[in-house]
């Protein structure tokens, strides 16, 4: 177990995943924990080691710092950035404040050799020193380093760029080892975390399938639970998982809002009930939903409509079953599939306030109302982590590795007003892209295009353009593909699909979907654009 302080830095949660595919457990706790916490958080978990984080301030901006009994633990330290500086200053070193910051790319020199970097280079000076290319973003530096510390790293504009008191296993570093553009980052991370901690590389779903699955059993004993079944990645794994637990004791609810995609009511349905056989209701609410849908154009208001009428519709099928009937005497839980990163962002003591630019679909606050307890199964896990584990539970591959899906549907992605026809359109279009996306395998890489990029999806763009088919004049609709890659979603690129797909999918569209003559290839990049149009 390696215990993670966030001094608030926007990163942080790479280092968790990173230290988490080195296959080590790992929590990403506040940097204002108590020191009886973190004793006892110490104690409890078998803790082997700290990693303090970055920080978008500066030093001198704020007055954060590690509790006192990090230092009293005996345990290896890494600081990060930050994390590094306020090392320094606590132990008895120096940190200048900065005007200028030092931003992006770098080459830092090894010095000496520690543990952590030794032998760990990218390439090699003239002279034989080991050159490390990283990724550095910071103003304040440290300019004398604590007693007991001697210099690890350096650059040109960074004397000291990392430190090492090897006697007590601590280890600073100004750049950041988190992010993929620090190269030898994960091997750096892996290093302190399995080599200097000996932590314990046993961080595997497939063995965690198990514990996972008595944790239920011990929390929920002979109760009953209702989970709400999306057919998203987060909802299968969690009801896959809890199913897997108490069987016939969780009951699924599936909204259907008459915005999802082609069959996919009917797939959800299949993999659940036929194959998993586990209980579910399907609740077929498109004709409310499109109802309400009517005449409203605005994306924000189609957003709060469709949000607000399937918090309405769940509530009274989860009121159903809390009543209890026919042998059921009435739910006691909701689970829910929050992952950790959700935790993370909304328990961060150092979250930011931001613009709304989308109100997002989400069932915060539900089991309040609902008057019921609340089983998060997932809730220690990253995404990869829910995938990982949806395969171990034996969901289809193409079910875990899927797309994310927007709350709304196509709710979101038929701009305007939505109308049922749109959506039969859209809904057929959509299924073409995607099956052509897995068809077409880049020989490169070996990968579908599907897996090659992070999200992909048809737009309706409730315009008519006039084209020519056989002898005829058509005057029909138009659609956008969209397609993205992007590791968080904050921000993303168009992807460059090959032509000779982008060529078969708009002649299969134009073809087969009658009423469509025209397709548009999407080139925005996230930002300014957002993925999803609307
Ligand atoms: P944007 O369009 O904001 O989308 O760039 C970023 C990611 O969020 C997804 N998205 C949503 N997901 N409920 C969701 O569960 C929503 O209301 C929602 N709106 C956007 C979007 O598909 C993309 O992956």
């Amino acid at each position: 177990h390696i215990l993670i302080l966030d001094f608030g830095s926007q990163v942080t949660q790479l280092i968790a995943r990173r230290v988490r595919e080195a296959h080590v457990y790992c929590e990403v706790h506040p940097c204002d924990v108590s020191d009886d916490w973190l004793r006892a958080y110490a104690r409890d978990h078998a803790l082997k080691g700290i990693i303090l984080s970055g920080s978008h301030a500066s030093v001198y901006e704020v007055d954060d710092r590690a509790p006192d009994a990090v230092w009293a633990l005996g345990l290896p330290v890494l600081g990060i950035c930050y994390g590094m500086q306020t090392m320094a200053q606590q132990l008895g070193g120096q940190v200048q404040g900065s005007n200028s910051r030092e931003f992006g790319y770098a080459e830092v020199r090894a010095h000496g050799h520690t543990k952590l970097l030794d032998g760990l280079q990218d390439f090699a000076t003239p002279e034989g020193h080991g050159m490390l290319k990283v990724w550095m973003s910071h103003g304040d530096k440290v300019t004398a380093l604590p007693p007991g510390f001697r210099l690890m790293a350096s650059t040109p504009s960074c004397p000291i760029a990392g430190m090492a008191d090897e006697a007590r296993g601590y280890y600073g570093v100004q750049f950041h080892p988190e992010v993929t553009h620090t190269q030898q980052g994960k091997a750096l991370l892996e290093r302190f975390v399995l080599g200097i901690c000996g932590a314990r590389p046993d961080w595997i779903m497939q063995g965690h399938v198990e514990e996972a699955v008595a944790k239920i059993r011990d929390q929920v004993g002979d109760e009953e639970v209702i989970l709400g079944l999306s057919g998203g990645v987060d909802s299968s794994v969690a009801a896959a998982l809890i199913h897997r637990a108490i069987g016939d004791q969780l009951t699924c609810v599936f909204v259907d809002h008459g915005l999802l995609r082609l069959n996919e009511g009917d797939m959800v349905m299949a993999m659940f009930e036929g194959q998993l056989h586990a209980r579910v209701i399907r609740v077929d609410a498109s004709d409310l939903f499109l109802g309400q849908l009517a005449g409203v154009t605005d994306p924000e208001q189609k957003r709060k409509i469709i949000g607000g009428l399937f918090v309405d519709v769940f509530k009274a099928e989860a009121a159903k079953l809390k009543a209890g009937s026919g042998g059921h005497k009435g739910a006691t839980f909701l689970a829910q599939g929050t992952i950790y990163p959700d935790v993370i962002e909304s328990g961060g003591a150092k979250s930011k306030k931001a613009v709304t630019i989308k109100s997002h679909h989400n069932v915060g606050g539900l089991p309040e109302q609902l008057g019921l307890k609340l089983l998060e199964p997932l809730r220690d896990l990253f995404k990869d982590e829910v995938r990982e584990l949806g395969v171990a539970l034996d969901l289809p591959h193409d079910m875990v590795y899927r797309h994310p899906f927007p709350g709304p549907g196509l709710g979101v992605r038929i701009l305007g007003e939505v109308k049922k026809d749109y959506a039969d359109l859209l809904r057929r279009a959509d299924a073409i892209f995607i099956e052509e996306l897995r068809a077409h395998i880049d020989p490169a890489s070996g990968k579908s295009w599907y897996d090659l990029t992070s999200q992909a999806f048809t737009v309706f763009l409730p315009v008519k353009s006039v084209g020519v088919m056989g002898d005829g004049r058509t005057y029909d609709y138009v659609v956008a593909l969209r397609a993205v890659q992007t590791s968080d979603f904050m921000t993303a690129d168009w992807a460059e699909l090959p032509y000779a797909l982008l060529k078969k999918v708009s002649s299969r569209i134009i073809n087969e979907v009658r009423g469509i003559n025209r397709v548009t290839y999407d080139v925005s990049s996230k930002p300014p654009a957002t993925i999803e149009w609307e």
